[in-house]
């Protein structure tokens, strides 16, 4: 019975962990579709991995093509397998189609090889294929050699087209084509973004891939008849960047197990088996990285799965590595041991990288923590790196299978703008901060400003000799994945709207050059705001508001209208707010004063676009900006939130970022300044600061005034704390605003000002509550027996004007430099970026 107990409780125990299994019965797969044609052959052609491709006259079942029946063989060509020995020539469009059994992944593989034949040069033509009538695989394509482009495809109809046609009156070819079905785990709905970490791509199945490389490191070339999915694997080394830091080692293959739920079909054991370890590990400066160059076009995203086994430590826990994909942390501190709770136990990863996001040549490195203690090693087994879809739904250049391009220079093209939003929303726009924030130094050289979005690199040489992309298909694929941008106005037609960079259309000034008021020939008025290249802050925040704004739509936030990159130029289009900064309507600008009720609407908007970027898009965005200068009014005084210059994006399931602070005084949150961790609620902070000057009309810093009331929020709210704030609130707004509204009003701010952001209100408790108020003064009477119905309080005496509040980094700036006196830098652009003119009057 104790012996019972015992085996029961060990059993327990075992459960919990990973079990490595020797095999499963999903080793094998049977395709439910398998069609392989060996395209222009009289007869059928048995391969030596024992894979039988169909005669010509069989596959002709599955074609549907008008043209000239042509079919070209070479016997005598030097060719490793005889599917390239003939081929089926179309000089008119050909489609073929397949029935599918089963919906779901499929192979997609075409096999190139131009045939020497009289009648035609096939080595010289272009064509264009196309899968599941959308779907651009290949665009203006040349095989120059042997070539076979290998697809995966998730096919969701009842037929599986592969369409086939010649530009212009050029022929197009095919030597053999392979569709086979693959089981439903070789692509994992879910992965892991480079970057931002953390992030999850969702949706994969409704992406195409390509494969561009297939390794199995450190080990031999696996051919089709020895894979469990009739893939093929090359050998790593021609890609080491230093042969010398590699070394190979393997183990037998049977030898490697795989973990219960995985199966060999992810890869064979003989991938698992080798791998390539450091060269010289044991040497005394063993801190180096294994580093595998690739050659890969960076305007698509990209699919990198990388295998793992640990077949060299001796026991558990040996071995603790770093991964790095494109020069940043794929897997920190990887540990087989633990992942896989035994040795030479397969593992893989997979990795969604936008490449346009990373330096060039694409860098896949392994190498050992930088810690004192432990094995200084690092492994890899195996590599795969598939290309996914761009926004138009193509994996060979900028153009759909309708034969559009989504973009191009030509303004007002705005088609598949849908999608590549939404394609950008997930792909990692977001990703871009980051990469924006590490711009190359040398961006000036470049031509243009999508240059450094977008490395370009030299030297594109393929190694798959499949080198057919031009600089110019980058460009504009580049572009059509980020269509947010908006549409692309020429630096002419911008010259021209702000009538040659007048300095008297200027509009606003900041770290980041000039914002103009522009008038494009429709007669839409529109803020240009030109990049000033000086600027190393201005570009980093012009980036991230670019990035923020390209995902954001919302009548609460101030829109993108488009951009121009010419010439080096960094301009960006914006909707004109014909009524400048909320600010300018409360004091200090001579402009005539707005209605309690009006101001309650202006809030209540502010705190709708706050609320948007809080809770409305797939991550939280933090302003981290708020204030009365970035609430700007339209011709109808309806209020947008503007200058996403600091803005955050905060991942998935994440409560805050650290981040150094940065923002304006008097509105920064104080939680923040001390933890260093921006969250939401120091938006909820500074809002409350605003709502303040809203009601006491007087800047949230106003040096000018005794020191107990340099600072608002200290201020007011020692007034509010004695039940008294009605004796500070703004003259022109007493007798004209309903008390139980006023206290509604100030209830808000005093909470959105509490000193813990816990217990601060979500914007959207606060938008609840300005709308509780603004009922209460349409309602209600106001303290002298007026309507409250908010008549504007027109030709009011004007306030007089006040010192700026200066935005800064630290506090301490503030108090070694009495801003009354001082000239702060003004680190950050945000400053009445859409003022309207009368506000340069004051400058
Ligand atoms: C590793 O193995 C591959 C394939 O067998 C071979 O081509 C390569 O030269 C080997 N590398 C070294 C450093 O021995
Ligand atoms: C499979 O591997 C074996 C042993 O490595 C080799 O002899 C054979 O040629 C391979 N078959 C194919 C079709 O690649
Ligand atoms: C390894 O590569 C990564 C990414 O490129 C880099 O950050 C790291 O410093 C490298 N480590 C060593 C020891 O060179």
């Amino acid at each position: 019975m104790a012996i019972l107990l015992l085996l029961l409780s060990i059993a327990t125990v075992s459960v919990s962990v990973p079990v490595p299994l020797t095999s499963t019965k999903s080793d094998t797969f049977k395709p439910p579709d398998n069609y392989l044609l060996d395209c222009g052959s009289s007869s059928q052609t048995t391969l030596p991995d024992r894979r039988t491709f169909a005669s010509d006259s069989t596959s002709s079942q599955y074609l549907q093509y008008d043209g000239r029946e042509l079919n070209v063989n070479d016997q005598s060509a030097n060719v490793p397998l005889p599917i390239y020995k003939t081929a089926k020539v179309f000089n008119a469009k050909a489609t073929y189609s397949f029935h599918v059994t089963k919906t779901g992944w499929h192979w997609v593989r075409l096999h190139f090889y131009p045939v020497q034949n009289k009648e035609f040069k096939l080595h010289d033509t272009k064509f264009t294929v196309v899968a599941c009538d959308t779907v651009v695989l290949l665009h203006e394509y040349t095989p120059k050699g042997i070539e076979m482009q290998e697809y995966l495809m998730n096919v969701t109809t009842e037929n599986l087209n592969i369409r086939f046609s010649g530009e212009k009156d050029l022929p197009a070819f095919i030597n053999a084509i392979e569709v086979v079905s693959a089981p439903d785990m070789v692509i994992a709905d879910h992965t892991d973004a480079l970057f931002p970490v953390g992030k999850k791509i969702d949706g994969m199945t409704r992406f195409s891939f390509q494969k561009m490389y297939r390794l199995n490191v450190g080990g031999a070339v696996i051919g089709p008849g020895n894979d469990t999915l009739g893939r093929y694997w090359d050998n790593d080394h021609k890609f080491l960047k230093t042969q010398s830091a590699a070394k190979n080692v393997s183990i037998a293959p049977n030898v490697v197990t795989y973990l219960e739920g995985r199966s060999p079909l992810i890869a064979p054991p003989t991938v698992y088996a080798s791998a390539v370890e450091m060269g010289n590990s044991d040497t005394i400066a063993p801190n180096f990285n294994i580093t595998w160059e690739f050659d890969l076009d960076h305007s698509y995203p990209y699919l990198i799965r990388l295998h793992f086994c640990d077949i060299v430590s001796k026991s558990l826990n040996e071995l603790y590595f770093n991964v790095y994909v494109g020069g940043k942390i794929a897997i920190s501190a990887l540990d087989l041991s633990t992942v896989t709770n035994g040795l030479s136990v397969a593992y893989y990863k997979d990795v969604f990288v936008e490449a346009s996001l990373v330096s060039s040549p694409f860098l896949v490195q392994v190498g050992p923590l930088n810690e004192p203690t432990g094995t200084k090693n690092a492994i890899l087994n195996g590599l795969e790196i598939l290309r996914i879809n761009n926004s138009v739904n193509s994996l060979d250049g900028a153009f759909g299978a309708d034969g559009k391009s989504a973009i191009g220079p030509s303004r007002g093209t705005v088609a598949a703008v849908g999608f590549a939003m939404m394609f950008g929303a997930f792909a990692g726009l977001s990703a871009m901060a980051v990469k924006w924030q590490k711009r190359p130094q040398d961006w000036q050289k470049k031509n243009s400003f999508s240059s450094w979005l977008l490395p370009l690199h030299s030297g594109d040489s393929s190694f798959m000799g499949s080198s057919k992309t031009s600089l110019g298909s980058k460009k504009s694929a580049f572009y059509s994945s980020t269509m947010g941008l908006g549409r692309y106005l020429s630096f002419a037609e911008l010259q021209e709207a702000t009538k040659n960079w007048d300095p008297n259309s200027v509009i606003g000034v900041g770290g980041f050059g000039n914002v103009y008021l522009g008038v494009l020939e429709d007669g839409t008025k529109v803020a240009v705001k030109r990049g000033n290249p000086q600027s190393e802050q201005g570009i980093n925040e012009f980036q991230t508001e670019l990035q923020m704004l390209s995902k954001l739509r919302h009548r609460h936030l101030v829109s993108l209208i488009g951009y121009c990159d010419e010439n080096a130029e960094m301009i960006l289009v914006y909707e004109y707010m014909e009524h400048g900064p909320m600010r300018d309507h409360l004091y200090g600008k001579n402009l005539p004063l707005i209605s309690w009720k009006q101001r309650l609407e202006i809030c209540i908007g502010a705190a709708r676009g706050l609320h948007y970027l809080h809770t409305g898009a797939a991550t939280a965005i933090i302003h981290r900006d708020v204030k009365s200068t970035n609430i700007l009014l339209d011709e109808n005084f309806i209020a947008k939130m503007a200058d996403f210059g600091l803005s955050k994006d905060v991942g998935m399931g994440e409560a805050h970022v650290s981040t150094a602070v940065k923002g304006s005084f008097g509105y920064l949150d104080p939680e923040y300044f001390r933890k260093q961790q921006l969250t939401d609620k120091s938006d909820v902070y500074s809002f409350g600061v605003v709502l303040l000057e809203v009601l006491c009309a007087r800047p949230a810093i106003d040096p000018a005034l005794p020191r107990e009331q340099v600072n608002l929020a200290e201020w007011a709210m020692q007034w509010k704390r004695k039940g008294l704030l009605n004796k500070i609130i703004d003259p022109n707004l007493v007798g004209r605003i309903n008390p139980e509204s006023m206290d509604k009003f100030a209830e808000a701010a005093e909470k959105c000002l509490s000193e813990y952001g816990v217990d601060r209100p979500t914007m959207g408790d606060v938008l609840w509550n300005l709308e509780y108020a603004l009922q209460l003064q349409d309602q209600g009477k106001t303290d002298d027996g007026g309507n409250g119905s908010g008549s504007a309080l027109a030709n009011s005496a004007p306030l007089a004007p006040v010192a700026d509040s200066r935005p800064v980094t630290t506090p301490a700036q503030v108090n070694q430099n009495p801003p009354a006196e001082v000239e702060v830098i003004e680190e950050h652009s945000g400053t009445h970026m859409f003022a309207h003119p009368a506000n340069l009057n004051s400058r």
